[in-house]
């Protein structure tokens, strides 16, 4: 039962190559998974619902829209641990690449959170043209893996490369997949996230656009890698997916301060990826300030810096890892900050790289070390960004 507990969106397109889903289903709910079905309209004609209906003991899913109510395709894309599709055929690979999200399949593919498989099937000379190689390049572009094809007979009565990978193969991957190393075992780590609000009122803040998906992405890897994670997290909509994972909800530098302080003695590695402002406002309201004809001038003091602090407590077995987000003089001054708050490494990204800073789902970084070694990366998702800095870290302990 390799899979227990593990929940597997299964899309399947208009290929005959179908007929093999309904083997991948039982060989995925024989390991223990959790299976729910979408498919194409196109694919109903190759394998019946309700054979993957029966199979699943869940509804199957084929239009966005029917019998008067709406199904809920992002729901579903967070629901599962990994979507894989298979068989995918070339148009649905296309639609993928190029995000033309005219069903159901798509629509929970674009919003999918999860790892995604996509497992081909079409004919030889069709997998080979420059259009499908390109839809392959851009769907791995955006951080999904391919599960090769297979060659032997095809559909059309031609030998070559373009058979879906066997159902027994697709397992072999699937299961891989959730077979990560615990290499964090035993480890406690720290991680601080998101931005902060400095109050000013009771209605106002100063604050950022930070959301705090870097943080939580490498609070999902380390977790998922056996780490015990204590989450400091400022104001942030977004959360770890293990509930494992002891998360610290605060508002103010000064609180991330105070839980951060409290925690460290106690942990193998702090991962300050919190935007926590600089500044607060020197005097705090109680009742909301009213508007005057006169100009206002805010008086703002210090913030405590909670990556130096930690930084001037740690001892020689413990890492402090930290972020910088430059504007200017990227590399020097991500190299004087390893240096003032005793970091290890520090993972700058600048907001002059297009797809990298807030909000947005990639991240182009450079590990700087505090022996001014520079280890740069491409523009990838955060959540591979997360594998990169894990890793890194991992090297370290
Ligand atoms: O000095 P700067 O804000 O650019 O430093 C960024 C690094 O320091 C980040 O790792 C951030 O989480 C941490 N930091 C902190 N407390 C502050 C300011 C920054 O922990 N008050």
């Amino acid at each position: 039962m390799t899979l227990k507990g593990k929940k597997i969106l299964l899309g399947i397109t208009g290929s005959i190559a179908a007929y093999k889903s309904a083997s991948l289903v039982r060989l995925l709910i024989k390991s223990g998974a959790d299976v729910k079905v979408i498919m194409t309209s196109s694919s109903t004609e190759f394998i019946s619902k309700l054979t993957m209906s029966v199979l699943t003991k869940n509804e199957v899913y084929t239009d966005i829209f029917s019998d008067g109510s709406w199904h809920n395709h992002v729901e579903l894309g967070l629901w599962a641990d990994l979507m894989v599709i298979a068989p995918c055929t070339a148009t649905s690979l296309s639609k993928m690449a190029n995000g033309l999200s005219d069903n159901m399949l798509v629509a929970c593919y674009l919003s999918a959170k999860c790892p995604i498989y996509i497992a081909p099937a079409m004919d030889l000379d069709m997998w080979k043209h420059p259009s499908t190689l390109s839809n392959l390049d851009k769907v791995t572009s955006y951080g999904n893996s391919i599960i090769d094809v297979g060659d032997g007979e095809l559909a059309s009565g031609l030998y070559g490369e373009g058979r879906m990978a066997e159902p027994e193969k697709i397992l072999e991957v699937i299961t891989q997949h959730f077979e990560v190393q615990q290499d964090f075992k035993g480890k406690k780590v720290l991680v601080t996230a998101g931005p902060t609000y400095e109050h000013l009122d009771p209605v106002r803040f100063i604050g950022n656009y930070s959301t705090g998906k870097m943080g939580i992405a490498i609070v999902d890897e380390l977790a998922n890698r056996g780490a015990e994670v204590h989450l400091v997290l400022g104001p942030s909509v977004l959360k770890p997916k293990s509930d494992q994972v002891h998360v610290y909800r605060v508002q103010s530098a000064d609180q991330m301060h105070q839980k951060s302080i409290e925690l460290f003695k106690n942990m193998d590695i702090a991962i300050l990826a919190a935007a926590v402002a600089d500044y607060r406002p020197k005097d705090l309201s109680n009742v909301k300030i009213k508007k005057s004809e006169k100009e206002m001038t805010l008086e703002l003091i210090k913030n405590p810096d909670i990556a130096k602090e930690l930084g001037a407590l740690k001892n020689s077995k413990q890492l402090t890892i930290g972020f910088a987000l430059e504007t200017n003089n990227a590399i020097e001054n991500a190299k004087s900050k390893v240096l003032r708050k005793n970091f290890d490494f520090i993972v700058l990204n600048t907001l002059q790289d297009e797809g990298a800073g807030f909000g947005v789902d990639t991240n182009k970084v450079k590990f700087i070390y505090k022996n001014g070694d520079i280890k740069e990366f491409e523009l990838k998702q955060k959540t591979k960004v997360a594998v990169d800095i894990t890793n890194a870290i991992k090297k370290l302990t």
